[in-house]
């Protein structure tokens, strides 16, 4: 079955949204894997955020990333990583459509509330960086 990774981000936390965030996917039927509340180094988010050095936010999205909990989440079920994608909405807010995560709750492209890996790629090696293998679960729902 298909995993991604998924993170609330600070902002997505300081305003009380973990669990309206994982409820809603959650209700769309994805299982959620492992999970965790933590706290980003410097060093996990220059490896995370790897593809952006150099960019011109990517300073700013450190900072911002480190300053705060996360709760770091990977979930699983069919098509997860483009459907988790799909119902976070467009990085930007402000092009975001209603109904989606960002677009719902969010204002800033730096404070958007919700990270989601973009590919099998990505979410391959965002997982394996966030936990180790006791961590993620394998269970069927009984109930
Ligand atoms: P995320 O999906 O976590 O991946 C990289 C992040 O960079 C992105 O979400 C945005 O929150 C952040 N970011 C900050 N500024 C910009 C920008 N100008 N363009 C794109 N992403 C940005």
């Amino acid at each position: 079955m298909e995993q991604t990774f998924v993170m609330v981000k600070p902002d997505g936390v300081q305003r009380g949204l973990t669990g309206e965030i994982l409820t809603r996917f959650e209700k769309k039927g994805f299982t959620i894997a492992a999970a965790k509340m933590m706290m980003i180094t410097e060093e996990l988010a220059g490896t995370h955020y790897g593809e952006h050095k150099g960019k011109p936010f990517y300073e700013g999205l450190v900072d911002f990333i480190t300053s705060g909990p996360v709760f770091a989440v990977v979930l699983e079920g069919e098509n997860c990583i483009s459907e988790a994608r799909k119902m976070m909405g467009k990085t930007n807010p402000a092009e975001a459509s209603p109904g989606t995560i960002r677009g719902d709750f969010g204002l800033s492209v730096s404070k958007n509330l919700v990270h989601g890996s973009d590919s099998a790629e990505s979410a391959e090696r965002e997982i394996s960086l966030f936990f180790n293998d006791a961590e993620i679960l394998n269970y069927s729902k009984t109930v």
